[in-house]
């Protein structure tokens, strides 16, 4: 059985290259995953276990072009509306005040894809209290990750862990139906991914989805869509302040592209150097710091699956077995990277050097037919967030000392971060 303390973890680039390829290898639900897989019988795109399960398929296809260019363009708006409620924050705060990057991040990132996704404020720029969902949620990622770190079946021996798993599960599902029953009950002409969802139909079937599948996955996006870009956002500003050169460059693109305009979606494109940034940020920082592979099922060829190391040793990955891909590593490999791997240099992530990087040497979105199907969601946020912040304060960093420590559960994030923001001079 999979997962039992034969996780194989692999760190080198040539090694996770090979892994990667789709025809021998695919996803494996296993490490923290795993743990998040509920009993239910309808599991959202994340945690579906293989591609070869209906509803993965289904909602895969229905969600492809939801996700798709177009689409996230039209949630431009929604998004700058939760970045804006992050500025008018530090902006009343002023800079006297230590601004707890990470929570403000997961603030931003929770509030937009609940909003573009199904049109629910949670409010976090204006409550104290998280909303219970919000809580499950957060427990739930907390001990999923605590149980996977636990060997075997001895999680299972924890009554107390399990049934607060349990508890916080059901009540995020519960929230979620209740969402999906609501659109039912109150249609909207609003193009978001819960109307794609109720009215969209599989091209291949013509079938509509399931409503619990619809709640699942309503789960899937709040989870995978949030933590991991508040991890991105919240390292690029940390790298960012460490680096002042590559802090006034980003600046001066935003003064140039954007100035004292409203940001608009056709600003985006333009803002290169800042995806540099993000890039490099994700390079050294993936949030997602790792993804599992094993030997894929439907095989044809049972002979033995061999990858082979670049000293030339052979190893054979046993089927069933999950190798467990450390892109923390692997994107940091000195063979791709060079001496100065562990450096923020986001000049190495211009267009042209990034379109010619070896194959898979960046892989933040994972990999194949299960990557990221949010990764232009992320980004397009992502980008309007760190204009916001450029365009509106000069930022510093409260401990002048700060260097960068990572603080891992599911996803990981820079622990102990804060800065102080003040309004730039001619912004009001
Ligand atoms: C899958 C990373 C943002 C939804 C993945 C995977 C990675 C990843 C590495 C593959 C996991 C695996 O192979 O086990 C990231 C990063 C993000 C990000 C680094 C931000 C910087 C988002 C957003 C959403 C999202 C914003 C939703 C709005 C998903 C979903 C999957 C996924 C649904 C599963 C896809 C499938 O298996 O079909 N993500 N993600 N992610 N991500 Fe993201």
């Amino acid at each position: 059985m999979p997962g039992f303390g034969e996780t194989v973890f692999v760190g080198g680039h040539e090694l996770v290259d090979q892994l990667c390829d789709e025809t021998r290898f695919c996803k494996v639900v296993s490490g923290p995953l795993a743990a998040l897989v509920a009993k239910d019988p309808a599991r959202g795109l994340f945690t579906a276990p293989a591609e070869a399960d209906p509803d993965w398929q289904q909602a895969h296809r229905i969600l492809i072009p939801a996700f798709g260019p177009l689409a996230i363009e039209e949630m431009f708006e929604e998004m700058m509306d939760i970045a804006s409620q992050l500025v008018l924050k530090w902006a009343r705060l002023g800079q006297n005040t230590k601004l707890a990057v990470v929570e403000d991040m997961t603030r931003v990132t929770l509030d937009t894809i609940a909003l573009c996704a199904m049109d629910y404020r949670f409010n976090s720029f204006y409550s104290d209290t998280p909303h219970p969902f919000v809580t499950a949620m957060t427990d739930t990622l907390a001990l999923s990750s605590k149980a996977s770190q636990i060997s075997g079946m001895l999680k299972f021996l924890l009554p107390s862990t399990h049934k607060k798993l349990k508890a916080d599960e059901e009540l995020q599902m519960k929230t979620a139906a209740d969402v999906v029953q609501y659109r039912r009950d109150h249609p909207t002409e609003k193009n978001d991914l819960l109307n794609a969802m109720i009215y969209g139909k599989d091209p291949k079937t013509g079938a509509t989805m399931r409503d619990d599948l619809i709640a699942a996955n309503m789960v899937t996006f709040l989870i995978a869509g949030h933590e991991t870009t508040s991890g991105l956002l919240s390292f690029t500003i940390a790298l960012l302040l460490l680096n002042p050169r590559a802090y006034f460059a980003a600046r001066k693109e935003v003064d140039s592209v954007v100035g004292s305009k409203r940001l608009a979606p056709e600003h985006l494109k333009e803002l290169k150097y800042i995806e540099q940034c993000l890039r490099e940020a994700l390079r050294l920082y993936p949030t997602a710091p790792a993804f599992s592979r094993g030997v894929r099922p439907d095989r044809k060829d049972d002979g033995p699956v061999i990858i082979t190391d670049r000293q030339g040793r052979h190893f054979e990955v046993p089927r069933g077995a999950s190798w467990r891909c450390v892109i923390t590593k692997s994107q940091r490999d000195p063979a791709v990277w060079g001496a100065d791997c562990n450096e923020f240099v986001p000049e190495r992530m211009a267009d042209e050097l990034f379109a010619a990087l070896p194959r898979n040497a960046w892989k933040p979105f994972g990999t194949g037919m299960r990557a990221c199907i949010g990764r232009a969601f992320a980004w397009q946020e992502a980008l309007i967030v760190l204009a916001l912040i450029l365009q509106n304060f000069d930022l510093q960093l409260d401990d002048p000392e700060y260097r960068v420590r990572v603080q891992q559960t599911l996803t990981i994030k820079p622990k102990g971060l804060f800065v102080r923001a003040r309004l730039r001079e001619g912004v009001s």
